[in-house]
């Protein structure tokens, strides 16, 4: 695939299957997402594979954290929507409109 094409395909993906990944391919794919660039070359990324028992006992309690409104633990403190620019925080305001329907009523904006 050509850069342009891949960059034209490029999107966020946030549905999933249960299809299984073979290994091989997934270690193909960590190893090619570590040519990313990072800050000052600080390559900060740890990357963990979880599957099956131990990828569904993440998810339970990734679940529970967000339901609970439990304290995010970002490595880098995340500002404020209300410090951003105001063409910004119109973009986020307008994009933003589905997560209740996924989320609920329990989430609020930081
Ligand atoms: C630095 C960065 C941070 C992001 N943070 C989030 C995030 O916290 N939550 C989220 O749902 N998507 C996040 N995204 C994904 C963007 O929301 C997504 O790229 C945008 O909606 C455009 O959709 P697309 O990637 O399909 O073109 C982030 C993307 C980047 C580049």
């Amino acid at each position: 695939m050509e850069v342009k094409q891949a960059i034209q395909k490029r999107h966020s993906v946030r549905h999933f299957t249960d299809q299984k990944i073979d290994s091989k391919q997934l270690k193909e794919m960590i190893g090619i997402a570590q040519k990313a660039p990072s800050w000052v070359n600080s390559q900060p990324q740890k990357v963990y594979v979880a599957q099956g028992e131990t990828l569904e006992a993440i998810r339970k309690q990734q679940q529970e954290l967000t339901i609970t409104g439990a304290k995010t633990n970002s490595d880098i403190p995340p500002m404020s929507r209300k410090l951003w620019s105001e063409q910004a925080q119109k973009n986020m305001a307008e994009w933003s409109h589905g997560i209740p329907a996924v989320l609920g009523d329990n989430w609020q904006e930081t």
